[in-house]
């Protein structure tokens, strides 16, 4: 199983409309058997998602060409045995705290350059 992990920045000007990209996200990730989470924060987003290789290569082929975004950076693209983003079709940041937690597991066994941006990215560090 893929996962890849990437950031990006959502256009200037352009009014996000966050619950039609996860409505859209989750509809199409479940047919594809893709999992992973939204992280958004300011104008910039964090992405997981991980699934089968091509499935997951397609559909970040298809976002990275998706105009209300771009600077997608990809900060992690690995083989994983099980899922480390849980189950969601694709899990919004809710300010449950539950994304966070999942990021924060996530980075324990990341590249320290990969989990300084994480960090920095969730707010995980104490500012
Ligand atoms: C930050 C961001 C994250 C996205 N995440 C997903 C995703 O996880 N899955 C997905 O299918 N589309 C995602 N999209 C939307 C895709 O870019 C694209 O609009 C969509 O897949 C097209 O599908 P549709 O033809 O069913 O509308 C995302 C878009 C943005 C801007």
């Amino acid at each position: 199983m893929l996962q890849l992990i990437y950031v990006s920045t959502a256009r200037s000007g352009e009014v996000i409309d966050l619950d039609d990209i996860l409505a859209r996200s989750r509809r199409n990730n479940r047919r594809d058997g893709i999992t992973g989470l939204l992280h958004a924060k300011g104008r910039r987003f964090l992405q997981a998602l991980e699934g089968d290789a091509g499935k997951v290569e397609a559909a970040y082929a298809r976002i990275a060409k998706d105009p209300r975004h771009f600077a997608l950076v990809v900060l992690s693209r690995r083989t994983v045995e099980t899922r480390e983003f849980g189950d969601w079709a694709m899990a919004a940041d809710d300010g449950s705290g539950a994304v966070v937690a999942q990021v924060a597991k996530l980075v324990e066994g990341a590249a320290p350059s990969v989990r300084g941006t994480f960090e920095g990215f969730a707010g995980l560090r104490a500012a």
